[in-house]
Order: C-alpha cells, then sequence, then structure tokens
C-alpha cells in the first residue's frame, strides 16, 4: 500500500499561474456558424473521397510529415526545408514563441488582433508590447515601428487582421523587417484566399520572415488542425527542433494533397465568399450600421452597448456571431463571418429583426 503524503499540489510556473483562463464560445454551434470565420459549408468533395479510403491499418502507423511537407512546399513555390506543417497555426505560434522568446524579450503586437498570439507569449517569459490601431482600426504603422527596441524579439502581424479585416501593404511589411532585424517577423496569411495579397514569395529573401499559413479558413479543414509555417532554413531549423514530428495528424497529411490539388474548388468557394460579403456590406450600409472594410472574410460591425443582447437575439435566430466587445478598442462591437449569399440573406434578415427589437426596446424604455 502507498501512503499518501502529499501536503500541497505541485505548482506550475509563475507565468503560467498569471495566465488568464481562454475560452472561446464553442458548444451547441447547431446553427448558422458566422462566429469563428470557417468555411461554413464543407472542404472539397475529394477530401472527403480520400478520407472515405482511409484504412484501419493506416491509423496504426505514426504519421510522417515530411513528404507532404515537399509537396506543400512545391505548392508555395518554397523548399521543404523551409516549411513545417503544424497542428494549425495556432502550434505554429506556440513554437515559434518556444523557439523565440526568452526572458526579457518583448513580443510586439498591434492590437486588436487574434487572441492566440497573446495566450501563448503570456506562457512564455517574454514581455507583450501592444500597440493600440486608432478608431478606425486601420494597422498602426508608424506607431509600430517606434515601439521596436533592441528587446523586440517577435512581431506579429495578422494580414488580414482579425477581428478588424484591415491589411497591411507589402511595402510596409518589408519596412517593419528592415527595422527590426534582430526580431523575426511573423505575417499570418490566415485569411490570404480572400484578399490576395502574399509576402510568401519573400521568404529567403527578407531574412527575419516567417508566413503562416492555416487550412482551417478558406479550405475547410478547421476541424483537421493543420497549418504551415514558411521561413528561412537558418530560422525553420529552431522551429523544427521544438516541433513534435508527429503533431500533425495521418488524416490532416492524407487530406491534405487532394485539398491543394482541388483549387477549382478552392476558388469557386473563395469568390462566393467576395460576391458574398459585398451584398452583405450593402445591407449594413442600408440598416445604418457601422463597419469596417475588411479584406476577410468577416466584417466587424459597430452595434453599441447593445451588443450582448445582439448576440443574443442573433442566436435565437439561429445565426452565431461573435462578440468581440473585449477586444481593445473594440466596445460595442460584433464580428460577422461571412458565408455564402444565400446564408448571408439568412444573416441579414436575421440582423434587421434584432435591430428592430433592440429599437422597440429602447422606444419603450
Ligand atoms: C489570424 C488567425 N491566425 C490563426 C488562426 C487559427 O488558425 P488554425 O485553425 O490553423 O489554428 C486564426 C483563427 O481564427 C486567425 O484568425
Amino acid at each position: 500500500m502507498v501512503e499518501s503524503v502529499t501536503t500541497r499540489n505541485p505548482t506550475p510556473r509563475a507565468r503560467v499561474q498569471a495566465m488568464k483562463e481562454y475560452h472561446p464560445p464553442l458548444g451547441s454551434r447547431d446553427a448558422l456558424r458566422l462566429d469563428f470565420n470557417e468555411n461554413t459549408l464543407a472542404c472539397s468533395p475529394k477530401v472527403r473521397e480520400v478520407l472515405g479510403r482511409i484504412s484501419a491499418g493506416a491509423l496504426t502507423r505514426y504519421p510522417e510529415r515530411e513528404p507532404v511537407e515537399a509537396v506543400v512546399a512545391a505548392h508555395l513555390g518554397l523548399a521543404a526545408a523551409q516549411v513545417a506543417l503544424t497542428n494549425g497555426v495556432d502550434e505554429a505560434i506556440h513554437v515559434l514563441f518556444e523557439a523565440f522568446l526568452e526572458a526579457g524579450d518583448e513580443l510586439l503586437l498591434p492590437v486588436p488582433t487574434y487572441t492566440m498570439y497573446e495566450v501563448y507569449a503570456s506562457a512564455t517569459d517574454a514581455r507583450v508590447v501592444a500597440v493600440l490601431a486608432a478608431g478606425d482600426l486601420q494597422f498602426p504603422f508608424e506607431r509600430l515601428i517606434a515601439a521596436v527596441t533592441p528587446r523586440t524579439k517577435i512581431i506579429a502581424i495578422a494580414n488580414p487582421n482579425s477581428p478588424s479585416g484591415s491589411v497591411v501593404t507589402r511595402a510596409q511589411l518589408v519596412e517593419i523587417a528592415n527595422r527590426a532585424p534582430h526580431a523575426v517577423l511573423l505575417v499570418d496569411e490566415a485569411y490570404f484566399h480572400f484578399h490576395g495579397e502574399t509576402v510568401i514569395d519573400l521568404i529567403g529573401i527578407v531574412p527575419n520572415l516567417i508566413v503562416a499559413r492555416t487550412f482551417s479558413k478558406a479550405y475547410g479543414l478547421a476541424g483537421l488542425r493543420i497549418g504551415v509555417l514558411a521561413g528561412p532554413v537558418e530560422l525553420m531549423r529552431w522551429v523544427k527542433r521544438v516541433l513534435s514530428p508527429y503533431s500533425v495528424n495521418s488524416l490532416a497529411l492524407a487530406c491534405l494533397p487532394p485539398a491543394l490539388e482541388d483549387t477549382a474548388y478552392l476558388d469557386g468557394y473563395v469568390s462566393e465568399v467576395l460576391e458574398a460579403r459585398r451584398d452583405f456590406e450593402a445591407a449594413l450600409d442600408e440598416a445604418g450600421i457601422r463597419r469596417w472594410p475588411s479584406q476577410a472574410n468577416f466584417i466587424l460591425v459597430d452595434i453599441g452597448p447593445q451588443h450582448a443582447e445582439f448576440v443574443r437575439l442573433m442566436r435565437a435566430a439561429g445565426v452565431l456571431v461573435r462578440d468581440r466587445s473585449s477586444d481593445p478598442g473594440c466596445d460595442g462591437r460584433v464580428r460577422i463571418t461571412i458565408g455564402t449569399r444565400e446564408q448571408m440573406r439568412q444573416a441579414v434578415a436575421a440582423l434587421n429583426q434584432a435591430l428592430a427589437t433592440l429599437r422597440a426596446g429602447k422606444e419603450a424604455q
């Protein structure tokens, strides 16, 4: 028999104890999902075919990342040693921060932006230096440059950015990389397909540039968890030291080549979303709702003090949208993913109904 001698629980690192809990509002999402910027339809049917053919025997083997890395590298016009497949871009961010951020270092972050940069940085011993966008939520270029210090180790920029949908120009990104040659510039192109501009061709030319791409958005593979990090070999070799050889599972690896090959499916989905975005912008303007220009598959709108009630009314009407009020500079703002034109017609009907209900409630007061 083992005698229990434990008097207190083992304590995690102080930085981990100080971390805020982060629970994305998942759970009972059986509705029109305009809350997580996913593909709102499906992945390519070619991916489904490949999934259906995977044998039970194949699942007994550990996944082999490298052959698929070579396929992805060729697709991106890069060498295999310049890319690493990861368990979603989230893992890419995690391993990059793990590899580069140490005590005293600074992560420079224009905000508001994607939440996980701060989550993963707060688990390291580095300091987060946030640079707030102005009220128009445009990229704070001058102030970001001014915030570079000798301690800046990583600058993380989502382009297009979430939740604002704003973009940074290629010239600005190159300028940032040049002004901080001692830091890694991470450009997260999660929403690349809806914007069409990239700096991935500058990998190896701009020596401190690393680019992330996800297959969770336009490709419709969020459930498989797969993303790619691309950068110069001299930087990627450190990332690969930290990365588990098995973190991308064999189903995701099997599905990636057919997803990449089916460009007709991807292009069709993207052009549908871009048309739906134009229609939705017009509907928002007609409803008198302030919106921010977006180059991604979502739009940030200003609902004002009744944001939480608006989100609740939309949910009651079967449409999930994301309250971003607690993001820096986003009080009263809600982010709405763009799906197909038909789905957005449903969203507009729910939105107009919710606004009418809110107005009627105000008048009754
Ligand atoms: C800017 C940005 N990067 C990365 C991700 C996450 O990508 P993944 O699903 O590949 O982890 C998101 C998801 O919302 C995002 O908005």
